[in-house]
């Protein structure tokens, strides 16, 4: 009896644990995904106004630690709770990953446009930013 009832306790605090591991992550996920989003702003003058694209790295370095981290975020069992992300995403895991990935590979061409202080082509790899790359992957996996 003692035995099955700690057993049960354990388990217990196992799935709350899980429960808030999880509720976590979500917390963590969408902090960061805000963050991409003040960063996606911030640019956007810099890169209208030709401006200063040098200045802008410390954000694309950001942005890139953040992206490549962006899949482990989105662990199974994380798609419940105060979240908009679709069920969609673990069904295609493989595919969420691709999405991925095309978003770093344009956040490292954005960082060496900056690094080299070439403004036009910050600023035109800038301009298909949002709707191809952040949103090729919103319009998959992201509720309205
Ligand atoms: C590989 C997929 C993916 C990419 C790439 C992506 N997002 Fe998202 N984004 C999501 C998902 C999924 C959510 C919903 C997350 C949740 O609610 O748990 C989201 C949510 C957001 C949110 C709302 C956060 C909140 O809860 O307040 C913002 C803002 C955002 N993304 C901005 C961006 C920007 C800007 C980019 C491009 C620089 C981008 N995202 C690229 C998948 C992605």
């Amino acid at each position: 009896m003692r035995i099955r009832h700690w057993v049960a306790v354990l388990a217990l605090t196992g799935l709350a644990g899980t429960a808030l591991a999880q509720g976590n992550v979500i917390a963590e996920r969408r902090e960061g995904l805000k963050r991409m989003g003040a960063h996606m702003e911030a640019m956007k003058p810099v890169a209208d106004a030709r401006g200063d694209v040098r200045a802008l790295v410390p954000r694309l370095d950001d942005m890139l630690a953040f992206f490549r981290t962006l899949p482990g975020l989105f662990p199974a069992g994380s798609g419940a709770g105060d979240t908009k992300a679709r069920p969609e995403i673990w069904q295609n895991m493989g595919d969420f990953q691709a999405v991925n990935a095309r978003m770093v590979g344009q956040v490292e061409a954005l960082r060496t446009a900056a690094a080299a202080g070439d403004a036009a082509a910050f600023a035109e790899a800038y301009r298909v930013t949002g709707a191809q790359y952040c949103g090729a992957c919103h319009r998959n996996y992201r509720a309205r």
